[in-house]
């Protein structure tokens, strides 16, 4: 028996294709100079709209995907939630949203009813990339994946009618936009899983102000994954 195990279990092209992705995304993330990354997470403090602008540069042709162990996560999540229908705010070259539409497939085996993904990417190159790699996946997750391309809080419109589970894999100062964006089609009861609360928790003051309100209408686990991994549940007032 291998001594580790992956609940996601899909074809073989594509275990190869994540295997190909994650190792890449590591091997840039390695690559970036950390002493550049700190300088504008420290920007941020004093001029927030300049370090946003300096991390788009830095990452413009940055995978930074979802560590593997937090994309089986989220997988398991999707299918137990039974989830069917999912945007994810920040997409890159699309290796989460894999994740994402192969759970799909699972919660449809389940139900007997479709779902969908809608990934959200406002770089070019990286949209097209993101496509090239689910269409490399084939139909069975390339069909359910609806990409928005652009700025987000354009591109998450009112065409959305419900959202079950809202993944924030995004810049910190983003996520609370894309959080309002998808606010008002949020099922009770729906999830939100985002990414690194724990490395980048200075950046997400915003954020946690709704996420972790003692009274507000979200109830928010940080889990210890590297870097941290926030689980919230949508649980309004009636
Ligand atoms: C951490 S990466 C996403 C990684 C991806 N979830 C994965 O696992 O492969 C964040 C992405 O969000 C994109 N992004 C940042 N701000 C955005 C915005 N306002 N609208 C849409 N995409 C945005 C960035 O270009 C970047 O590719």
């Amino acid at each position: 028996m291998s001594a580790t195990s992956s609940p996601v279990r899909p074809s073989q092209h594509i275990a190869d294709l994540l295997d190909r992705l994650h190792q890449s995304s590591l091997e840039q993330e390695e690559s970036i100079p950390p002493a550049k990354l700190v300088a504008v997470k420290e920007l941020y403090k004093t001029d927030p709209v300049t370090s946003s602008l300096a991390l788009d540069d830095l990452m413009r042709d940055k995978f930074i995907a979802l560590d593997r162990d937090k994309a089986e996560f989220v997988y398991q999540l999707v299918i137990s939630s039974r989830s069917r229908y999912i945007v994810e705010a920040g997409t890159s070259y699309g290796v989460s949203t894999i994740y994402l539409a192969l759970a799909v497939a699972e919660v449809e085996k389940l139900t007997g009813e479709k779902g969908w993904v809608i990934a959200t990417e406002k770089e070019p190159e990286k949209a097209k990339k993101a496509r090239e790699n689910w269409e490399i996946c084939g139909n069975a997750v390339a069909e359910r994946i609806n990409l928005r391309e652009g700025d987000l809080e354009e591109t998450l419109a009112n065409d959305i009618e419900t959202v079950d589970f809202l993944l924030l894999d995004i810049w910190p100062p983003v996520a609370l936009p894309a959080l309002k964006a998808v606010l008002p089609r949020l099922k009770p009861g729906a999830l939100v899983v985002t990414d690194n609360t724990i490395q980048s928790a200075s950046r997400y003051e915003e954020l946690f102000s709704v996420l972790r309100d003692p009274k507000g209408n979200f109830r928010s686990s940080t889990l210890p994954f590297k870097g941290g991994l926030e689980v919230s549940v949508y649980m309004p007032e009636k």
